[in-house]
């Protein structure tokens, strides 16, 4: 079986990140996002990946042709010369979806969930039609797709992106299976699955709505990427309690590079992810956040709700909360107060922060 990755564009939501690494290689619970997708597509019998992607990097390309490897499978980028939106990708890869009458996955790059791979196919040849997406069900509708559909048969009367007024809360997850023919309808210009292709395909009757269950995030934001992280440690405690820390300064949910260090007399935790190689140095608090590969956070140190990027060095008595963002290689001076700061790559902070903005 194939797939189809929409990579897309530069990250912009979760800069200053993704200023320095493209998204699908930022870490999410300590390996790059991508990665998460692509270890459970092989694992459900994908052998082809294709990453369908708006800019090309050499550092996405090297990474590639690991992945590719150490799964055993192929994995194809497939270049847009200007952003095609979220159908355009699949008319741009026509000769690799179209090879074979085999239905194929399509999936959002920047979401989290227990991938219900296996079931997934089952409930599209149950039904037979054109495509099955993944629907799952949140508080805040505003900001997704929302499909309305027969809960008996799961099939789709209509699908409204950002609705908005409030129609169902019951969202697109980000997640769907398709047969070839699907690419019949979408012309090879920059144009959107959710608005044009998914309301003509419930209009024809031919698209299916598969319930998911578990948790789900679409982690493309800090705010939402912490939130994720929350959910994916807890899904961890259930299935794999053996992968989470369980050291003496460890409370709750917490996941601890083997190569990393803490020092005495710390509290790490609940909801955190600690790179490898980070060193975490005596009395440190440290709660919902997630520490990036190489950094330093020095003693005695506070943080709570952020994202400390790779190679960052934060000093002693330092209070950061309030989704705060570090790029790479930024560092802190001892005893500031970082509150909501968004640091650019590289960047020095001797000042605190005191309300939310972005540091140049
Ligand atoms: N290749 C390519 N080219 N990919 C793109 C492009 C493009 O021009 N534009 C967006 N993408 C990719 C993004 O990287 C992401 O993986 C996916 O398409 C969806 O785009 P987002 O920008 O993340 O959309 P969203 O989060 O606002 O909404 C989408 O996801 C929701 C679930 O998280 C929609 O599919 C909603 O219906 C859905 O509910
Ligand atoms: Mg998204």
């Amino acid at each position: 079986m194939k797939a189809l990755i929409l990579v897309g564009g530069y990250g912009t939501r979760l800069r200053p990140l993704t200023l320095t690494k493209p998204k699908p290689l930022v870490e999410f619970c300590n390996k790059p996002m991508v990665f998460h997708q692509i270890e459970a597509l092989a694992h459900a019998g994908v052998t082809h990946v294709i990453l369908a992607v708006s800019y090309l990097s050499d550092m996405l390309q090297r990474e590639m042709e690991v992945e590719a490897k150490r799964l055993n499978i192929k994995i194809t980028l497939s270049q847009e010369t200007e952003p095609l939106g979220t159908a355009g990708p699949l008319a741009l890869a026509r000769k690799h979806l179209q090879s074979d009458n085999d239905p194929f996955f399509v999936l959002n790059s920047d979401i989290i969930c227990e991938f219900p791979f296996d079931d997934m196919i089952k409930f599209h040849k149950n039904h037979q039609c054109e495509g099955t997406i993944c629907v799952t069900k949140v508080e805040e509708p505003s900001k997704y797709g929302v499909v309305i559909y027969e809960q008996s048969s799961g099939k789709i009367d209509r699908f409204v992106e950002k609705p908005r007024e409030y129609v169902s809360n019951k969202i697109n997850a980000g997640l769907y299976i398709f047969n070839p023919t699907i690419v019949n309808r979408i012309e090879l210009r920059p144009t959107s699955i959710e608005k044009e292709t998914f309301p003509a395909m419930a209009e024809d009757e031919q698209l299916y709505a598969f319930e998911l269950k578990g948790f789900w995030m679409d982690v493309g934001q800090p705010k939402d990427y912490l939130t994720g992280m929350s959910l994916y440690l807890n899904h961890i405690r259930h299935s794999y309690p053996e992968r989470l820390a369980h050291e003496n300064s460890i409370v709750g949910n917490v996941l601890l590079d083997p190569t990393a260090r803490i020092g005495e007399r710390c509290h790490i935790g609940p909801n955190v992810v600690i790179g490898p190689r980070v060193i975490i140095q005596d009395g440190v608090c440290l709660k919902n956040c997630t520490v990036l590969a190489d950094s330093l956070i020095k003693s005695h140190t506070w943080i709570s709700n952020c994202i400390v990027g790779w190679r960052c060095s934060i000093g002693k008595w330092v209070r950061m909360e309030n989704t705060s963002v570090l790029g790479l290689d930024v560092s802190v001076q001892d005893e500031l107060f970082i509150n909501g700061g968004v640091i650019l790559p590289h960047k020095s902070i001797s000042e605190s922060v005191t309300e939310p903005k972005i540091l140049i």
